[in-house]
């Protein structure tokens, strides 16, 4: 193998250009050419395609977003479309390419693998978390820290000037940065998809809290959640109770920043072992990270299987609530 290309594509997320920069430096160490195409799957569409040499990929290892941009491409969802990306990939020399990105990026990764006649490995970048096949996907580490940073000072107001918060944090339908950022956070309640939400007994919480001398009470609500939004689930409240609230959307604050360390270390090992992937002639898996172990799990399965989240730490929420 002589050329690979690298791509970025769907909601970005921190950490993104530190995987860039892993396997630009990689592939440059294993005497391959690095095509950079921007713009996601566009890009190849477009034909947008940058030369990435070990000094295009200096100093982005801290910034947020990804130098290649991103996109959510409308082409890749036809069966010509992928024919016309691989003719393209093949006729610019590219005989591997890394994809890096969320569900939307692994679903097309899976068409390009399944059309054949370019070598596909894929690398989990969402801060939703919501891959099969990885404990952590690049980015989420960082988001639910920004996030944390926000609910610690939403915590000063509310228990200075005592009201229930609804937090709406994101995760699309899953509830992985809640959860993580709900416990983390100290929150009094947490409402995911995952799990029913019940304005009664929420109403009956906000209620009881209150009256055992709470001085705050926040719920952490995931945007996905089947009730609705934070503005949704605290009005439902508001009609039972009658209490004055507050809600606050984090919105994209928590797509961007500088990543974390933890996230700057998943993305370097990650870009490191797709290039190497490629270089042994892998094709059709993703890299991910299982219990501190590299995993490779065929893309299929990435997005067709559902990552589990821990129940018992809604329990625990509950009973750390006091
Ligand atoms: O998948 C990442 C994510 O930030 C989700 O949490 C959110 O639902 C979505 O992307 C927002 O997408 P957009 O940036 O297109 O508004």
């Amino acid at each position: 193998m002589k050329r690979i290309g690298v791509l970025t594509s769907g909601g970005d997320a921190p950490g993104m250009n530190a995987c860039i920069r892993a396997i630009v430096r990689c592939g440059v160490s294993c005497k391959l050419e690095v095509v950079g195409i921007r713009r996601g799957y566009c890009g190849i569409f477009e034909e947008d395609f940058i030369k990435l040499g070990s000094r295009s990929v200096s100093n982005i290892i801290h910034r947020g977003g990804t130098i290649l941009e991103t996109a959510r491409c409308e082409e890749m969802k036809s069966r010509e479309g992928m024919r016309t990306a691989i003719e393209i990939l093949q006729r610019e020399g590219i005989e591997g390419l890394i994809t890096i990105g969320g569900d939307g990026t692994l679903r097309g990764a899976t068409k390009l693998a399944k059309a054949g006649g370019v070598k596909i490995i894929s690398v989990p970048s969402t801060i939703d978390n919501d891959v099969y096949g990885t404990d952590y996907t690049i980015g989420f580490d960082t988001a639910i820290n920004t996030a944390l940073d926000a609910i610690d000072k939403i915590r000063d107001t509310a228990g200075s000037l005592p009201r229930p918060f609804f937090v709406e944090v994101m995760g699309r339908s899953r509830g992985f940065i809640a959860l993580e950022v709900g416990i983390a956070g100290g929150a009094e309640d947490i409402m995911i998809p995952e799990v029913e939400t019940k304005i009664e007994e929420i109403s009956l919480d906000i209620k009881r809290s209150f009256e055992r001398g709470k001085k705050s009470f926040i719920v952490i609500v995931a945007e996905g959640d089947e009730a609705g939004g934070a503005f949704s689930i605290a009005q439902q409240v508001w009609e039972r109770l009658k209490l004055e609230y507050r809600v606050c959307v984090l919105g994209h604050v928590q797509r961007g920043g500088s990543p974390t360390a933890k996230d700057r270390v998943l993305a370097s090992k990650l870009g490191a072992a797709a290039v190497d992937a490629l270089v042994r002639g892998m094709s059709g898996y993703m890299v991910g990270e299982l219990k501190g172990e590299l995993a490779f799990t065929p893309l299929r399965e990435t997005w067709d299987k559902k990552k589990e989240l821990d129940s018992n730490l809604l329990q625990l929420v509950k009973v750390l609530a006091g």
